[in-house]
């Protein structure tokens, strides 16, 4: 067995462009819904919770310059993000990224933080939509038994709410991605409403008196843990930690990371994208631009209405604002905001976290089984299994205290992206990159440290939980993922012959069906059999022989069935699991374009020119021939009998 730790997935493997027994998720996206999944996941509790408890606790109004600091380390993060979708749009993310640049163990490192990123965030937010659900509740009246209350809007133990939002969400993602994505449209929308007027309510009752002191005084910060830059400082005889002042705007800044989390998300979603390379960066660069400018324009206009020493750090700061300059009505449209952004918020967490899990088990590092898929091509097994974990977790663990675990896990993730960017300008210049990083190697280091400088600002306490989930991920990783990788598969089975299919890479041609979004008022239209569909194949198909033929026991040059080194398969021709995947010498095999889908099959005669006439159109007396042989025809099955039986 060769050892595949340190092995690098080649680009083209990644991408599915040199065959390797792809699943394809379907296309789904354009720019503007990626935006609205950005918006989607970003505008949650941090507007509506963290800019409070920011501002009362550690910087006071300065919380908007806090803002901006989190949203420059992101912005820098995010550029990193857009180049490495551009060249590898697949629905890994960060840990795909790293299994180009780094190889497998980093991959997996980084995979493995971003599960924990992902399944915390989707527990701690049910965990806060059940606390606003049952504040919204309160605030219209609704009675609540006394054995119901006991149950809801608990930040730990069994909570019935938070429960019952993940299982839904779980449902209604495992069934299919376009109601998702109709959901998401109309809840990203109502709560812009919300944030739009909360802006304009807030600057009605502006008074440029409670910005002042903008950076108040610093003094010694309450003792709630210390950091590690803190411990790093103060062993270097740095003194006590301190909040407000020019050190509080900083001591926020990781905090309101939290906000921030969602640009990166949107990678995730780069494999149902239609154009990826191009429309994922602008994507992730329009909804993070967005995202701060509605951060900003909150924290003025809420630090602008009311003082920020009246601010209450443990309580739902903005709502508590409204109600002090007496819109309480206000309040409570906040409470039904934050149920409505809170709800989208742990629907696209829901998303990426599945394809995390999908992209890791269709690697091998997890079971391959998870990797299935259901017939409307949604990857229903990754969404159950990653949904029931993140039910599990929010109801037996504490996640309200793990709140910055997941801003670990980012920043881990984007402190990855950043070097994987630049990994890959020095390994692979020639790449070709839609979305570049200006300046990249400035860039990119200055990503590095200000990442890694966030990182420092989070508790002891919180990297020791983080080492503790990533050396359990390691021994799952030596005792699972490492034998059972499909890097590993293909090097210690050598293969027969390259074999490239036909499928175009995620994004690079024309969508072959119907446009995803068809208009509502034309015919409905029937999508063709699907080209990309992977099945099993039945006992008895022609090619099932293939299916058992052992890895590694071909003649040398010879595919099985005959076909042609370099020969296109269909890909719904092909077994599920015993794919030639294993068989292609990635590494060694020089990449050159697949062939056009449209293109004639290797083996069709040559197409003589059709007659020139001049002047004259006339039709084409040779059409071209079908782009493969068509399948062999299946025989009905015999009558099954019945109810309608003649
Ligand atoms: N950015 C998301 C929120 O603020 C995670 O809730």
């Amino acid at each position: 067995m060769r050892n595949t730790m340190f092995r690098r997935l080649p680009v083209q493997r990644a991408t599915g462009e040199l065959y390797g027994g792809r699943h394809r998720l379907r296309v789904l996206y354009r720019t503007r819904d990626l935006v609205v999944l950005g918006l989607g996941v970003m505008i949650g509790s941090g507007i509506f919770k963290i800019s409070g408890e920011q501002a009362a606790g550690n910087a006071g109004p300065a919380v908007i310059l806090s803002f901006l600091v989190a949203g420059v380390v992101c912005l820098l993060a995010a550029l990193a993000y857009a180049e490495l979708s551009s060249i590898i749009p697949v629905a890994g993310s960060a840990y795909s990224f790293s299994y180009v640049a780094f190889g497998e163990i980093w991959a997996w490192v980084v995979g493995w933080a971003m599960v924990l990123e992902l399944l915390l965030a989707a527990s701690v937010v049910a965990r806060v939509w059940s606390m606003y659900a049952a504040q919204t509740l309160g605030d219209f009246g609704v009675p609540v038994p006394d054995w119901l209350a006991e149950v809801i809007g608990q930040p730990k133990g069994f909570d019935v709410l938070a429960l019952g939002i993940l299982v839904l969400l779980v449902v209604m993602l495992a069934v299919g991605g376009r109601m998702s994505l109709r959901t998401l449209w109309f809840m990203v929308l109502a709560k812009l409403i919300v944030v739009g007027l909360v802006i304009a309510a807030g600057l009605k009752f502006f008074e440029p008196g409670n910005l002042t002191p903008f950076v108040p005084p610093a003094r010694p910060a309450p003792d709630s843990g210390p950091t590690v830059l803190d411990t790093l400082l103060g062993l270097a005889g740095g003194g006590q930690p301190e909040a407000f002042g020019l050190w509080g705007i900083l001591a926020a800044a990781p905090a309101i990371a939290f906000a921030y989390i969602g640009f990166d998300l949107i990678s995730t979603a780069a494999e149902e994208t239609d154009d990826a390379p191009r429309k994922v960066p602008r994507g992730i660069l329009i909804s993070l631009l967005v995202a701060i400018v509605l951060y900003v324009a909150v924290a003025v206009a809420m630090l602008g209405m009311v003082s920020y020493a009246d601010l209450d750090a443990s309580a739902p700061a903005l709502a508590n604002a409204f109600d002090e300059v007496g819109a309480e009505s206000m309040g409570k449209f906040i409470d039904i905001g934050a149920v409505l952004a809170l709800t989208t918020v742990i629907l696209v967490v829901l998303i990426s976290l599945t394809r995390v899990v999908f992209s890791m088990s269709r690697d091998g590092l997890l079971p391959r089984g998870i990797a299935g898929m259901s017939r409307y091509r949604v990857p229903s097994r990754a969404t159950l299994v990653s949904g029931g974990a993140a039910v599990v977790m929010s109801q037996t663990v504490d996640v309200i205290t793990l709140e910055q675990l997941v801003v670990m896990g980012t920043l881990f993730a984007f402190l990855f992206v950043s070097a994987a960017m630049l990994m890959l300008r020095r390994d692979q210049p020639d790449l070709h990159r839609p979305f570049r990083v200006p300046a990249a190697p400035v860039v990119g280091v200055l990503t590095i440290a200000a990442v890694g400088w966030l990182m420092l600002s989070l508790k002891v306490q919180t990297w020791g939980w983080f080492l503790v989930w990533m050396a359990g991920g390691l021994v799952l990783y030596f005792a699972y993922g490492h034998r059972r990788s499909q890097m590993r598969l293909l090097l210690d089975h050598p293969p027969a012959a390259p074999v490239r299919l036909d499928a175009p890479p995620p994004g690079s041609g024309p969508y072959p069906y119907p446009h995803p979004h068809p208009r509502r008022s034309g015919p409905q239209q029937t999508p063709p059999a699907d080209p990309f569909a992977v099945a099993p194949l039945r006992p008895g198909h022609p090619h099932a022989g293939h299916a058992q033929a052992p890895h590694g026991q071909l003649p040398h040059g010879q595919l099985p069935h005959g076909q042609l080194p370099h020969a296109p398969i269909p890909y719904d021709q092909l077994p599920y699991d015993q794919l030639p995947y294993d068989q292609v010498p990635y590494d060694e095999v020089p990449y050159a374009p697949a062939p056009h889908p449209q293109a004639p099959h290797p083996q069709a005669p040559a197409r003589p020119a059709p007659p020139q006439v001049d002047g004259t159109y006339r039709l084409d007396p040779h059409p071209p021939p079908p782009a493969y042989p068509p399948p062999p025809e299946q025989p009905e099955p015999p009558y099954p009998g019945g109810r309608h039986r003649r």
